[in-house]
């Protein structure tokens, strides 16, 4: 049975889904790893170090392919690379499944089966697999140390021989698992953070680490029963927007990341608030590849709305290719062994079973 992980493909992926440390932990298991080669260099992994840790490294893409019986990806593989899989080979990445579900297609051939950590449940049982929430953790402290390094001013309070300097106004817009995590790297770094979710569970965790929550009054039951958020009411949208407008004109850096799974991201930031925030300030927005929750956002880029720089930032976990493919394969990993039958050697991947019934959404070359 031989794990195969290749070089991924899309423009500015940096990560690949298996470290050498994952690597000799599937060689422990009795299983071969083949990686494509240069699969891990841009994530600080060359091909000697996957070498060392008993994977074979394969030079020829196709070969690689053909050869495959179970890929671990971080994104689909291309169309034509599918083609040369064998029938019934088993591929495991980040799908992205609600977004893409209309581009997937093709992935229903050749009796493949198709794993997609995106659809996992967030069952206690499935924590260690949540390659979710291991990446948006990430992506909210990178948002944060971007804002800061594009920002001309000072984050903390400082008593200096040339006078104070007064904290950096922070304000976060989504308290989700990227949220959380950008307030409290803010935090750390001397900020003064404010917050802002439409699940009313996230106000004591945005409280508990220090921050202040912005509670729109108009009562709302807004959180789906996965933990999810739901759209909100114009009524409820109508108060939020007078609330963030208010904290923007004397925000500094505004880091936002509210989405709604399977939808186009909310709205938050309108060319009006961006007007009337201090010139100078930076926006980093997480949501920018799914629609962007700041008017005017363009994805992966930096742009001038009036005296605020605006970064599209989706891509923040690809500037930290080594820890986020550290965390991203030890989900794979957590995931793919709790199906390996060590004495039959072979996977058991059944459909009863809570968490493949949720992720498998193409079985044996049929989608579901
Ligand atoms: P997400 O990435 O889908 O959304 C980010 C945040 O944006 C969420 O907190 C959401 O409520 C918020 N949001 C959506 N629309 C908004 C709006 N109009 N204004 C302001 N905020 C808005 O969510 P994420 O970060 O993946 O987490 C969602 C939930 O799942 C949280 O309750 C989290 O605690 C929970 N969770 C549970 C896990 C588990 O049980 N294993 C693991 C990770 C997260």
């Amino acid at each position: 049975m031989i794990i195969s992980i290749p070089k991924e493909t899309i423009a500015g992926e940096t990560r690949v889904a298996a470290t050498p440390e994952t690597v000799k932990k599937f060689i422990a298991l009795g299983l071969e790893v083949s990686v494509e080669s240069k699969a891990g260099l841009a994530a600080g992994f060359s091909d000697d170090v996957y070498l060392k840790a008993g994977a074979k490294i394969c030079s020829s893409s196709d070969e690689f392919f053909r050869s495959a019986d179970i890929i671990l990806a971080i994104n689909a593989p291309e169309a034509d690379k599918i083609k040369l899989c064998k029938n019934g080979a088993v591929i495991v990445a980040h799908f992205n499944v609600k977004q893409n579900k209309d581009s997937l297609g093709y992935l229903a051939q050749k009796s493949l089966t198709c794993l997609a950590l995106d659809l996992i449940p967030r069952i206690s049982r499935a924590q260690s697999m949540d390659v979710l929430s291991s990446q948006s953790n990430l992506a909210g402290y990178k948002a944060v140390i971007k804002a800061v390094d594009e920002i001309r001013r000072a984050v903390p309070f400082m008593i200096t021989a040339g006078g104070t300097v007064p904290p950096a106004k922070v304000l976060v817009l989504g308290a989700g698992v990227a949220g959380l995590q950008a307030i409290a790297t803010a935090k750390r770094l001397g900020a003064q953070v404010f917050a802002s979710d439409v699940r009313a569970a996230a106000k004591e965790q945005v409280e508990s680490l220090g921050a202040k929550f912005l509670v729109v009054d108009v009562e709302e039951n807004l959180e789906s029963d996965g933990g999810y958020a739901k759209e909100a009411s114009k009524e409820y949208q109508q108060r939020q927007k007078e609330l963030v407008a208010k904290q923007l004109s004397q925000t500094d850096i505004a880091i936002t990341t509210a989405l709604i799974p399977g939808k186009k991201a909310p709205i938050l930031i309108t060319n009006e608030m961006l007007k009337n925030m201090p010139d100078g300030a930076v926006v980093v927005d997480l949501a920018s590849a799914s629609g962007g929750n700041v008017e005017g956002v363009k994805d992966g880029q930096s742009t001038q709305i009036f005296g605020v720089k605006v970064i599209g930032y989706s891509q923040a976990v690809c500037d930290l290719a080594q820890t986020a493919s550290e965390l991203f394969a030890r989900n794979v990993y957590n995931f793919v062994s709790t199906y390996w039958n060590k004495e039959l050697k072979s996977f058991d991947w059944h459909l009863e079973d809570e968490i493949i019934k949720a992720a498998c959404f193409i079985d044996n070359g049929e989608m579901k």
